[in-house]
């Protein structure tokens, strides 16, 4: 995204929210940032990490285990980890909450906890939900982003398993970055954001006091669904579930469904999962 600063301002032009300057703030915060994003609820989690979700994922992965032979180690990737309560939730469900299969696939499993940003993942090993885990060697942490090669690079010096059995990514869609849709009646649009500030030029301080200053405007620009979904049967499937809603909002994430489904497919065979 193109910024201008002309000496007497910060210009971002009018465009689509993930290609925005203010998107590129954003996803910066979340890069250095470290888990304050989390420990200020600046990003909410609750309803995406809590014990419920991940005993019901518990429950999934000791079905998934039955496939595979009993005594050899399960490996499992958790990619955009952010504060790694997910990861924390799903061990203690099962070491605690799925009898006595998901004790014994907890004392098999390697749970490698992952995300883009070093910051997170380096603080991760401190936090008293993860150390323990840590400690024992059944967390292992790293940096790993969806659309690079190699995907994953261990953060500490531990080694990463070989293959994994499972990788999974809790609430990433989010970040990947999304395009902000609406429909009112037959007519479709995007949400656009510009920024402006026309205060003295900003040389450091903090994302918060740069963001305070913006004057920030957001508009929706009408365009045909065919324009703002480009893949045929992501536009089918979008038109048909945002259909019972009077005034529909929803996000996708900008990268089409083919490239994150070739994303998906590449990290699997770069790290040797099945699933
Ligand atoms: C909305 S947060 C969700 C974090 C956590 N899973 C939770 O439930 O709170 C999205 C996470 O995805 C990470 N992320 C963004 N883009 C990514 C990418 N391309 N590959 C891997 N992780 C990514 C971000 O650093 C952030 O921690």
């Amino acid at each position: 995204m193109a910024v201008s600063d002309t000496g007497d301002g910060f210009v971002a032009p009018r465009t689509a929210w993930h290609r925005s300057a203010l998107w590129d703030l954003a996803s910066a915060y979340l890069r250095v940032g470290g888990l304050e994003a989390w420990d200020s609820n600046t990003v909410p989690s609750f309803a995406t990490s809590n014990v419920l979700s991940a005993r019901r994922f518990a429950r999934l992965l000791v079905v998934h285990a039955r496939w595979h032979d009993a005594g050899r180690p399960f490996a499992l990737l958790e990619i955009g980890a952010g504060h790694g309560l997910f990861a924390a939730h799903v061990l203690d469900a099962l070491a605690r909450h799925a009898g006595a299969e998901g004790q014994a696939l907890y004392q098999r499993l390697t749970y490698v906890v992952s995300d883009l940003s070093a910051a997170n993942v380096l603080a991760l090993t401190a936090r008293d939900y993860l150390r323990p885990h840590v400690e024992q060697g059944r967390v292992v942490v790293a940096t790993g982003d969806l659309f690079r090669d190699p995907p994953l690079v261990a953060a500490a010096e531990r080694a990463l398993p070989e293959r994994f059995d499972v990788i999974v990514a809790n609430y990433v869609c989010c970040a990947i970055p999304p395009r902000v849709l609406k429909r009112e009646g037959a007519a479709w649009a995007e949400l656009e954001v510009e920024a402006e500030d026309r205060g003295e030029s900003y040389a450091g301080g903090t994302l918060g006091g740069l963001m305070a200053r913006l004057d920030v405007r957001f508009a929706w620009a009408e365009a045909p669904l065919d324009a703002l979904v480009d893949d045929p049967l992501h536009r089918a499937a979008v038109a048909t579930l945002v259909a019972p809603w009077p005034v529909p909002r929803w996000s996708i994430p900008s990268t089409s469904s083919t490239r994150c489904a070739t994303a998906w497919r590449r990290c699997s065979r770069a790290t040797g999962c099945r699933w």
